[in-house]
Formats: structure tokens, sequence, C-alpha cells
């Protein structure tokens, strides 16, 4: 079944995590907030069962925080990224060896650019984002691989927010949550769908753990929608995060 886990790796977020890829116009983040929150979602993780590896962060790379981007580990590989901001590449690396122990890897290669933001796992069907991160090389790289183990997987033009995930992610019972741009997308349609209101868009990015959903707080109208799913809702403050142009999934690989 999609999206149970017992594992997950996350990155402590360096003190010059601030220095890191943003667009958003959201202030100065706080280290000392951003690590409170940090931990708050490493707990999190804990609490709903999960093995947590935690990595040191790296500090000649303020964004390797953001795991999630340097690979897609499904249950049959782990998929090592090449991604697709300049300043981010070489955080894979580091990342390899830590999946090495659970997966046999493989690496997408140059030209083609992958992050693991732009890949939406549900069940055995992956929808892949092509966006400023992830090109169409990286992402036939990855279908390919996909295929290999029996997987089927589309692609998804990406026109709002950084990653694929930005906007659309699975809350269980075969329903996406996503912003209005993707409602009617005819790849989506094979699930239900639960739109966001445009002032809730950021609630987009939710993830959904053994059966919880981890939402960011401060978005009352789509806890309100994802109750109707019958699901645990967890919400966290991860206002320093959004401050970096992240979210709860780029937080951690789960597998
Ligand atoms: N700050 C996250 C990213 O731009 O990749």
């Amino acid at each position: 079944m999609s999206n149970q886990f017992t594992h997950a790796i996350v990155r402590r977020p360096g003190e010059n995590f601030a220095q890191g890829l943003t667009t958003s116009r959201l202030g100065t983040p706080s280290y000392e907030l951003m690590i409170k929150q940090h931990n708050a979602y490493i707990e999190t993780l804990r609490a709903l069962g999960l093995d947590v590896i935690v990595l040191d962060p790296q500090p000649d790379y303020p964004d390797a925080y953001f795991v999630e981007d340097t690979a897609v580990v499904t249950p049959d590989a782990a998929i090592i990224t090449n991604p697709g901001a300049e300043t981010r590449r070489g955080e894979e690396d580091t990342i390899e060896p830590v999946l090495a122990r659970y997966r046999n890897t493989v690496r997408i290669s140059a030209p083609g650019t992958l992050d693991g933001g732009d890949v939406l796992m549900v069940g055995t069907h992956f929808f892949v984002g092509i966006s400023e991160r992830t090109n169409k090389g990286g992402a036939e790289q990855l279908g390919n691989i996909l295929e290999e183990f029996g997987n089927t997987w589309t692609a998804i033009p990406v026109e709002a927010g950084l990653h694929l995930k930005s906007s659309v992610t699975y809350v269980g019972n075969n329903t996406l949550l996503l912003i209005k741009e993707f409602e009617d997308h005819h790849e989506f349609r094979r699930c239900d769908r639960i739109v966001l209101d445009k002032a809730e868009r950021y609630a987009g990015n939710t993830l959904l753990i053994n059966d919880c959903l981890i939402t960011p707080k401060g978005f009352p109208g789509t806890r309100k929608r994802l109750e109707t799913l019958g699901l645990a809702i967890i919400e966290l403050d991860v206002s320093e995060v959004r401050k970096m142009d992240g979210g709860l999934t780029c937080l951690s690989l789960r597998f």
C-alpha cells in the first residue's frame, strides 16, 4: 500500500540555511525557530513509528536539508537524482551511501535533471513534474527505471510553484489535494480531487505517512476538508521552511 513507511532520512538545517535558494517574500527566517520546527517534524515522524535517520548539515549546501530532492525511493530501488539547481548539485552524493544500506541505487545522469520534489508516488503510478528543476530527459530516465520494476508514470508540466508537490499531494483514499490549475488535468482524473482555496494553496503540500496526514498549520479550510477523509491529522508550523520555498514533503525521504 502506498505511503506506509518504516524509515525516514532528514538532515538538520545548517546555521547558513537562509543562504539557500528562495523566491518567497515572507521575510528573513530565524535559525532558532527553524530548528524548533525541524525538531518537531522529526518527533512527529518518530511518533508515527518511523526510524528517523538524522544527518548533519552540509555547510557547502545551504538547501541540503531539503533531502527529498536528492532521491526517489520506491520499494524496489533508490534513484539518486541530478538536482536541477546548480548550487544544489552534489547534495545527492552524501545521500547515496545512506540509501545504499536499504536499496539498490541507480543514478540520474546529466544532461537529465530531476528533483525528488517533482515526483508524486500514488501506489505504483508516478506523476513526474517537468519544472524549472526537472527536465524531460531526467523524467524519462526516471520513468525508464520505474517501468523496469513494473511501475507506470506520466509527465506533468509544472506551471505554478517550485515543484510538482508544491501544488499536488496524495492524501489517501485515491484522493489528490491540488491547486485549481491542476483540477481538470486529464492525468489527475484517475483520482478524486480536493481543490484548494486560493488563499490556502500552500497547504497543497500535505504529507501522508502511515494513515496520518501532516499538514501545515494555519489553513483551517483545508483542514476541514481533509477531515472528511477520516485519517488522523497533525498540523505542524513550518513558517520558516516556507520562507525558503520548502514544505513538509521536502524535509524527508520516506521509505
Ligand atoms: N530552497 C529550496 C530550493 O530552492 O530548492
